[in-house]
């Protein structure tokens, strides 16, 4: 018999190391048995750390929801070790097995026909035909992967509504006691979630901009890729983007040309406007200007601001070319209007 589901919050969460090559295949093995078991295991990648449970498992797919106090089910992003286990899992069309081979293992996620919903059972897949595929490329967690022998589902390790973790300890920060174990491989590399594609339809389309640019896939697509939203963010075409997500406590103004009293200041290049000297924290993303060290800086910086407890945030004028798009789209969630649900 099926014993009864803990309390979201009733768990021992356990922190697996994995940040040498010796201690990743001990870590990456002991978090596989606990995804057989059901049990739920934050995971590094190289864009954010995943909150993994078997995807096959309905009631582990429900304690993920549970853990992140996520309002409503929402589709889930398999994660898989390589293009061969996505294959057996997906329908990949022509333009899903080029962009699989040219970025996997990416910050890359196809959207793709299910073809074993026994595997990604409904709940991680919201009841749609379509599943979310992604390889991604981290040692850590190709391991682990590897090891589970099944695909792992992988939403944001973070409370609902709050910023993706790119720490191990941002996810304790946020689930200590509610998952049951964290693999910890050190900072992730990206920073920004992966880039999602729709590859479901006749022609390709961008649901959510992420660590891969828009270009690369353009270059390998050769075409444009088209947003499947048509830049509308009250529709979403990827269910679970609500126009208010990513968000930090504090408060976030864009392109702001001064910074008001009692605001921290997210600044980039270098730039220092008026009011600057006043601010309650000031984090440069990249003082060199490079996005894709703003990118890898972005969740842990709103993490800081709000530690230091600023009512707001004060964020410069960002370019929006390459990894900016991605940025920009994160800051613009953290901006927008938000539901009672995640303001406290
Ligand atoms: O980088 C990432 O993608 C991270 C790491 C952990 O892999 N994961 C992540 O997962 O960002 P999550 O759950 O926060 O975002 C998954 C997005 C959601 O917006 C969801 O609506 C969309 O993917 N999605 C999943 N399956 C879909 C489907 N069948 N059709 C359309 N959108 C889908
Ligand atoms: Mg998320």
């Amino acid at each position: 018999m099926t014993p009864p589901a803990s309390p979201a919050a009733d768990r021992a969460t356990q922190v697996l190391p994995a940040t040498s090559p010796a201690r990743i295949k001990a870590a990456a093995v002991a978090a596989a048995r606990l995804i057989a078991e059901g049990r739920l295991v934050a995971f590094p990648t190289e864009t954010v750390y995943g909150l993994g449970a078997d995807a096959g498992n309905p009631r582990a797919v429900a304690d993920v929801y549970a853990a992140k106090g996520r309002p409503a089910f929402n589709p889930l992003i398999s994660h898989v070790p390589d293009l061969a286990a996505a294959a057996r899992l997906g329908v990949l069309n022509d333009d899903a097995t080029r962009l699989a081979a040219a970025f996997w293992p990416g910050p890359l996620t196809l959207i793709v026909p299910c073809r074993d919903t026994d595997a990604i059972c409904d709940l991680a897949r919201a009841g749609l035909a379509t599943t979310a595929l992604r390889v991604p490329d981290h040692p850590a967690a190709l391991a682990f992967l590897a090891a589970a022998g099944r695909p792992v589902v992988g939403p944001s390790a973070n409370r609902s509504g709050h910023v993706s973790p790119t720490l191990a300890a941002h996810v304790l920060a946020d689930l200590s006691g509610r998952i049951d174990a964290v693999l910890d491989a050190g900072p992730t590399m990206v920073g920004v979630e992966s880039t999602i594609v729709d590859c479901s339809g006749p022609e390709p389309r961008l649901l959510r901009p992420g660590g891969l640019t828009r270009a690369a896939i353009e270059q390998v697509l050769g075409r444009p890729l088209p947003d499947a939203t048509g830049g509308d963010a009250a529709k979403p075409t990827a269910p679970g983007r609500l126009a208010s997500h990513y968000a930090p406590r504090a408060a976030v103004r864009l392109d702001a040309e001064e910074v008001r009293p009692g605001e921290a200041l997210l600044t980039f290049d270098g730039a220092r406007p008026p009011g600057a000297d006043a601010a309650a924290l000031v984090i440069d993303l990249s003082p060199a200007g490079d996005l894709t060290e703003a990118a890898a800086n972005l969740y842990g910086a709103l993490r800081a601001i709000d530690a230091r407890g600023a009512a707001g945030i004060a964020v410069v004028p960002l370019p929006r070319e390459g990894l900016g798009e991605a940025i920009a789209d994160r800051l613009g969630r953290a901006a927008a209007p938000r539901p009672k649900d995640i303001q406290s």
